[in-house]
């Protein structure tokens, strides 16, 4: 990735060569470039501002530095699209998703603001010659851009594949589920009279998720209860037939749930990941599918489906921000309570290396049957019926 600046302080974003972004800078991940954008400038005082037409209070950045800049960096110019930012306290709130969606970019370009901001016309010359966002950090205003543009990129950076040593750790992070994180602990078990929670050392991972998704949902409804979608407080929810309108979501939530069994696996060669709505269409007319909605949300769902004696269950899936809540016990109590009158035995197939489904499916009275024939990185599962 590259990312250019243009400020009027380019001593401002010294910080950029620190920490990460000056490793992933070493390790050739990172291309970084401060411009001062008074080199732009022709005049004595190589001024950047001026009056603001229609009169008011302050300077206004004035056009012409701005638009040499964009041709001395060759925006518009080649391959490869520019996303142009605009730091502005009116522009979209930076968040985890914006992050995510800016680390795919090739090439950012930030023109930090001061004074009462950029003349207008840079913003929509900028957007002739690449994407262009305005970004704002919140809800307050600064002095100027430069401190946005340092927290947009250190949000954007740490995201880049093979910046952060330990990918999984960007996962469980506050936001990533539309969640706050959980709190965390590390040694000493006793600090000051104070003991880190017991599940926490008991080693049983199941009930350590529960416990944790239990307080990131406790601390985001008493912190942020604009974050939590009405799906998550709700406590009554139905298993219904599923219907072909249902596609598109059972679509997408599929997408959702099997992301995890991949980091699991380690592999993306799952059908599931691979699917278009029209597959899951077809799947809707052949196999026996059930969802739940919480609040109007699809948040989860099991299918069935008769093979002689044996009742084939599929796609169990429960949406990752409802885990932990009986879902998935009760989809599958479910399925197995509507298998066809001949079932004598349940089977099911999961990822040799997803552990959470293995303990959930041994949980509820299922056995790897080695003497199974299953995909390649997958195992199945038996249960027979009482
Ligand atoms: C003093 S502010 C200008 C505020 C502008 N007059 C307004 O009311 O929107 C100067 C510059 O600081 C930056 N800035 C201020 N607050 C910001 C925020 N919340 N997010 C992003 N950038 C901000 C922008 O680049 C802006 O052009």
């Amino acid at each position: 990735m590259r990312l250019d600046y243009l400020t009027i302080f380019p001593d401002y974003l010294d910080p950029l060569q620190l920490s990460l972004p000056g490793k992933a800078i070493e390790k050739g991940l990172l291309e970084l470039h401060v411009h001062d954008l008074r080199q732009w400038t022709h005049d004595r005082h190589h001024t950047v501002d001026d009056t603001p037409y229609g009169g008011g209070a302050g300077m206004v950045m004035k056009p012409e530095p701005f638009g040499e800049a964009f041709e001395a960096l060759a925006l518009g110019e080649g391959e490869g699209e520019a996303t142009i930012l605009f730091t502005t306290p009116s522009g979209e709130p930076l968040t985890q998703s914006l992050a995510r969606e800016l680390s795919t970019r090739e090439r950012l370009v930030f023109a930090c603001g001061r004074y009462e901001g950029i003349d207008q016309r840079v913003l929509d010359h900028a957007g002739t010659l690449g994407e262009v966002r305005e970004i704002s950090l919140g809800d307050y205003v600064l002095n100027g851009g430069e401190v946005a543009a340092l927290a947009i990129t250190e949000a954007v950076v740490r995201l880049l594949p093979g910046f952060m040593g330990n990918a999984a750790s960007l996962v469980e992070e506050s936001h990533e589920d539309g969640l706050l994180e959980y709190p965390v602990y590390t040694k000493p078990a006793t600090w000051r009279d104070r003991e880190v929670p017991a599940v926490l050392l008991s080693g049983d991972h199941g009930r350590i998720a529960a416990w944790r998704h239990e307080q990131a949902l406790r601390r985001t409804a008493e912190r942020r209860p604009d974050l939590i979608h009405a799906s998550q407080g709700a406590s009554e929810w139905e298993i219904v037939p599923a219907v072909r309108a249902d596609a598109p979501e059972l679509l997408t939530l599929q997408l959702a749930c099997w992301v995890q069994e991949a980091l699991d696996n380690d592999t993306l060669d799952i059908p599931a990941l691979h699917e278009s709505l029209d597959d899951v269409l077809a799947h809707l007319e052949a196999w026996d599918v059930y969802v739940v909605r919480a609040a109007g949300r699809l948040v989860g769902s099991v299918s069935g489906h008769a093979e002689g004696d044996l009742w084939s269950i599929g796609r169990l899936m429960v949406a990752p921000d409802q885990q932990g809540r009986g879902m998935g016990r009760a989809l599958l109590a479910h399925i197995e309570s509507v298998a066809a009158p001949a079932t004598t035995t349940y089977g099911l197939f999961t990822g040799e290396r997803s552990a959470r489904n293995h303990r959930i499916y041994k949980k509820a009275g299922y056995r790897l049957r080695g003497d199974l024939a299953a995909a390649p990185g997958a195992v199945t599962l038996t249960k027979r019926r009482r």
